[in-house]
């Protein structure tokens, strides 16, 4: 760090996610000290801004999360002092050899001989490639390295992602490649290699020997407001299925890795995926939501339904709710069915995994059980957002003369046990990115083996146009989904 300096280019500058995420994102790591010095940020995108104007729409989408105000106000100054704007389109060379001049301009007054440059395409995938040749062909760092961040959607099926990555490749190498899962990036998932390998207790019971069956469930309480015309182009499957919860489930299952480095890791995650089967049509069950009249908490306003959403096309069979059981072909998980379940527009928001484990064999104390309590299997519940937690069912003895047995947990709530706020995901992924690790990130093979799980099965979805069953907004879903649980002998959990 003493002898470079660093230029992130955030290429999309207006979006949201821009706003929402990368900026405050890039600012927590500036204010925690963990940039290197000589950084600054570049705004590249279509609208005609000056620098000042850049740093006003940054300013407002800067919070003071962390400690004493003052200190962070200055920080906040600071940091919008290292921030420049360069209006360009995102298809178009020359746009990037502006920002080039602009980049080179700043990076010589800090006097480094290394500049490193690192691009976040937070745009639409229709202009991905462009960008990136743009980047990279016209606007890479001459003296260090040039690292370009891409996010999600990589593609609709195995055919155009493929198509994605050799436009890709034209340009950059792998290497230079980052592929965002910003769920990798959160805390419990994070965290999922350190229970499994290291707490002499979980690991042993971790096969199809002791677990039943594993749930991930997804669940978010708004719908697609706004987001309707991106959304009904790729449904959930493909929003949060193939991605996000596939990744949870892949470091979930993988075997050990020989160590912590990022290949070593993505080795594991990719030969897990290859032993899941194809998901069958019989396997999926689908929903969309539908307005309610009068049901909103703010003075009983009606909730939209999914096609209610102008954006929307008449008459879409997008899915809006998806519940599928997944198979690993393995020796560890041969016969435990992996059952994901996403949802928008349902009654409450959260992500846990669920681990199910098996009956304690000829259990002694079954008699013992209160007629309410699905008891007798321990459950280990990993509570990845909102209120992350990790907590174990256990039975227990109710305490007290006689012996009756109910179920209590044994539990471990982060916000108690830490006083330290958990840092956002994208705060993690991008200092990783900063410092070169590729752990969190995935490599090229992954994501084609994660589209050849639910290519066919999306591609049957549209050629056979099933209809999704509606549920009313706020909701717990489609009761298709309980039938897919029933058909494996498996209860879902209840978001806590
Ligand atoms: C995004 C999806 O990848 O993840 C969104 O496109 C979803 O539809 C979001 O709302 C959920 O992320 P988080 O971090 O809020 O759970």
């Amino acid at each position: 760090w003493s002898q470079s300096s660093l230029s992130v280019v955030v290429v999309g500058a207006s979006g949201d996610l821009a706003k929402k995420k990368i900026f405050p994102a890039l600012f927590a790591l500036f204010y925690e000290g963990l940039l290197p010095p000589d950084f600054q940020l570049f705004g590249y995108a279509r609208s005609k801004m000056t620098d000042e104007e850049f740093r006003d729409l940054i300013g407002n989408t800067l919070t003071c999360r962390i400690d004493a105000r003052s200190r962070c106000e200055d920080s906040q100054a600071a940091f919008l002092s290292r921030c420049f704007y360069c209006p360009g389109q995102y298809d178009a060379p020359e746009g990037y050899a502006n920002l080039d001049k602009k980049c080179k301009e700043q990076e010589a007054l800090t006097g480094k001989m290394v500049a490193n440059r690192m691009f976040f395409l937070s745009i639409p995938p229709n202009v991905f490639v462009q960008a990136a040749g743009g980047a990279a062909d016209n606007c890479s760092s001459p003296t260090g390295w040039t690292r370009v961040i891409v996010e999600k959607p990589f593609g609709r099926d195995s055919a155009s992602s493929a198509e994605l990555g050799r436009g890709l490749a034209r340009h950059l190498t792998e290497d230079q490649i980052y592929r965002i899962d910003h769920y990798l990036g959160k805390e419990l998932i994070e965290n999922l290699t350190v229970l499994r390998f290291s707490n002499l207790v979980f690991e042993p019971l971790w096969s199809r020997q002791y677990i039943r069956n594993v749930q991930v469930i997804f669940s978010e309480d708004f719908g697609t407001e706004g987001r309707g015309g991106y959304f009904d182009r790729y449904g959930i499957i493909r929003d949060v299925m193939q991605n996000h919860l596939l990744q949870i489930v892949a470091l979930f299952a993988m075997e050990p890795p020989v160590s912590l480095d990022g290949e070593a890791i993505r080795n594991e995650k990719v030969k897990v995926l290859q032993s899941m089967s194809q998901v069958a049509l019989e396997d999926v069950t689908l929903g969309q939501y539908r307005g309610r009249s009068g049901a909103g908490r703010s003075g009983g306003a009606d909730l939209p339904g999914y096609l209610d959403d102008a954006t929307v096309p008449k008459g879409s069979l997008c899915p809006t709710f998806a519940a599928i059981a997944l198979h690993i072909n393995n020796a560890r998980w041969d016969g435990v069915p992996f059952l994901l379940k996403a949802g928008k527009a349902l009654h409450t928001r959260g992500a846990e995994i669920r681990v199910q484990f098996r009956h304690v064999p000829g259990n002694i104390f079954k008699h013992k059980v209160g007629p309410n309590i699905d008891m007798t299997t321990n459950e280990l519940v990993i509570r990845i957002q909102p209120r992350e937690s990790i907590y174990l069912k256990i039975n227990n003895k109710v305490p007290g003369l006689g012996m009756r047995l109910d179920t209590t947990k044994l539990d471990l709530v982060y916000n108690d046990a830490y006083s330290k706020e958990l840092p956002d995901a994208y705060e993690r992924l991008l200092l990783d990115v900063v410092n070169g690790d590729k752990r969190l990130f995935i490599r090229d093979d992954e994501l084609e083996q994660a589209w050849n799980i639910f290519t066919p099965v999306l591609h049957e979805i549209e050629r056979r146009k099933v209809a999704p069953e509606l549920y009313p907004y706020g909701s717990r879903g489609p009761v298709g989904a309980h039938y897919l649980a029933a058909k494996y002998n498996v209860r879902w959990g209840d978001l806590t």
